[in-house]
């Protein structure tokens, strides 16, 4: 059950305005790599690197930890790899949500050992009172509390990743 809005579109677009401000101001002269982790943060992505005004490369990898539960299992499969080279490249992985932050240092373990000059992260949400692994992250969008929340690329079991907005969602009260 959808339980109430956490975030409008008016505050999600008004986060990701900030974060492309400081990202634009941190890019002159940067050979960037965006990284996309699929699924959830493709909204996120598009929107953010959209309002980028170096060129950068976009590239998207996906790997999956939930299945169809609202509890990481803990372990990180490779669904989809990359496809440009990130040797000595500035890369920026995008997330939608860092939970427990397993996810992510899966991916950026991952991503080093491709010698890039630079790996930061870039994530819409962080959910700081889940976090099972310390992992650095560069640009915030908005913290929030720990309650599971779907739309604007979060799901439920592959539901609601296309709301406009982000809802708390109530996983034992039906659909
Ligand atoms: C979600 C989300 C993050 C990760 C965060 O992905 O998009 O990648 O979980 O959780 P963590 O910090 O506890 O690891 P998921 O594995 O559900 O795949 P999806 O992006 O396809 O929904």
């Amino acid at each position: 059950m959808l339980k109430e809005k956490v975030l409008t579109r008016e505050e999600i677009d008004a986060a990701i305005e900030r974060l492309a401000a400081r990202l634009n101001a941190d890019l002159v002269g940067r050979d960037a790599v965006f990284v996309c982790i699929l699924k959830g943060a493709v909204y996120f992505f598009t929107a953010l690197t959209a309002r980028l005004k170096e060129s950068v490369v976009i590239d998207f990898i996906q790997v999956s930890s939930y299945g169809a539960t609202t509890e990481s299992s803990g372990t990180v499969i490779l669904v989809k790899d990359l496809t440009v080279d990130i040797s000595d490249k500035d890369v920026f992985v995008v997330e939608d949500i860092v939970d427990t932050g397993l996810t992510l240092a899966d991916v950026i373990a991952l991503l080093h050992a491709r010698h890039p000059r630079s790996v930061r992260v870039v994530t819409l949400l962080s959910k700081p009172a889940r976090r099972r692994k310390d992992v650095p992250l560069d640009f915030v969008g908005i913290e929030i509390p720990d309650r599971f929340v779907v739309g604007f690329g979060l799901d439920f079991a592959e539901h609601f990743r296309n709301l406009p907005e982000i809802w708390e969602y109530l996983p034992d009260q039906g659909v």
